[in-house]
């Protein structure tokens, strides 16, 4: 069974002792009521990446994540970060392309296909996200972005990449952190073209997960989460208080 992921994207936010300890919260309030149709994947800062770990390791449904990484093998690239490092500290899965590495910190598409491409080489499961911002939605180009982005960012990977091992996440770039979500109607419609690209992207789209993401709560999670081609959330603001994320977790 391919499962839906419940993802937490803690960004830049909590100290070790911080991260640990909501890590840990968040085990005990979902207890044993992870659904046994999920997963839960925690993308604390690297700095918390071994102790939030140690709180998920042996909890089965439960994996650790990381936010980027540069793609080489190893080098000079002072303050970067290789998958083999990430894979070191236990990580399974990184996110690309986030919005606000595309547009805060100048991340292009062909620099985000380098990474989709080596992260996915050197085994770790990539969440490789999608979005268009408002101006674009306002100028009717959300299915130009996405094929855009889509197109470029997996260029450069294999046809036959397993659906276990990319996820695509949708997330317009006007509802992350603004409490604004998209409504039901735009986000079917973003996932159901996004899955038509997929499908003739690679051959295995049809199975490959697609996860919303953008100002995910817990009393608006279930209705996106049942939506067509919604295989899962993406989540920021509402993932930092265990208390929050078990409830979305368990929606
Ligand atoms: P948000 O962030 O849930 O705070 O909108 C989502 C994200 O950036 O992944």
């Amino acid at each position: 069974m391919i499962k839906k992921l419940m993802a937490a994207n803690w960004k830049m936010h909590k100290t070790l002792r911080e991260a640990t300890q909501n890590a840990r919260e968040l085990v005990v309030a979902i207890g044993k009521n992870l659904p046994p149709d999920r997963e839960v994947i925690l993308i604390p800062s690297f700095t918390a990446l071994h102790g939030v770990g140690e709180m998920v390791a042996g909890q089965e449904g439960y994996f650790l994540g990381a936010q980027n990484f540069y793609p080489a093998k190893e080098g000079a690239f002072t303050g970067e970060i290789s998958p083999d490092q990430l894979k070191d500290a236990g990580c399974v899965y990184a996110l690309v392309g986030h919005s606000e590495r595309r547009h805060v910190l100048g991340e292009t598409d062909d620099f985000l296909a380098q990474k989709v491409s080596f992260g996915l080489e050197k085994k770790l499961k990539i969440i490789f996200c999608v979005g268009e911002k408002i101006s674009e939605r306002k100028q009717e180009q959300v299915e130009e972005v996405l094929t855009r982005q889509l197109e470029k960012g997996l260029e450069k990977i294999h046809k036959n990449v397993s659906a276990l091992d990319l996820v695509i996440a949708y997330e317009p770039v006007w509802a992350i952190g603004t409490g604004e979500t998209a409504v039901s109607e735009d986000i079917v419609q973003a996932h159901s073209f996004i899955r038509t690209k997929l499908m003739d992207i690679l051959e295995q789209g049809k199975q490959t997960r697609i996860l919303y993401g953008g100002s995910v709560k817990p009393d608006n999670c279930s209705s996106i989460i049942g939506l067509d081609n919604v295989d899962g959330v993406l989540v920021g603001g509402a993932s930092l208080k265990a208390d929050s994320f078990s409830r979305i977790v368990q929606a």
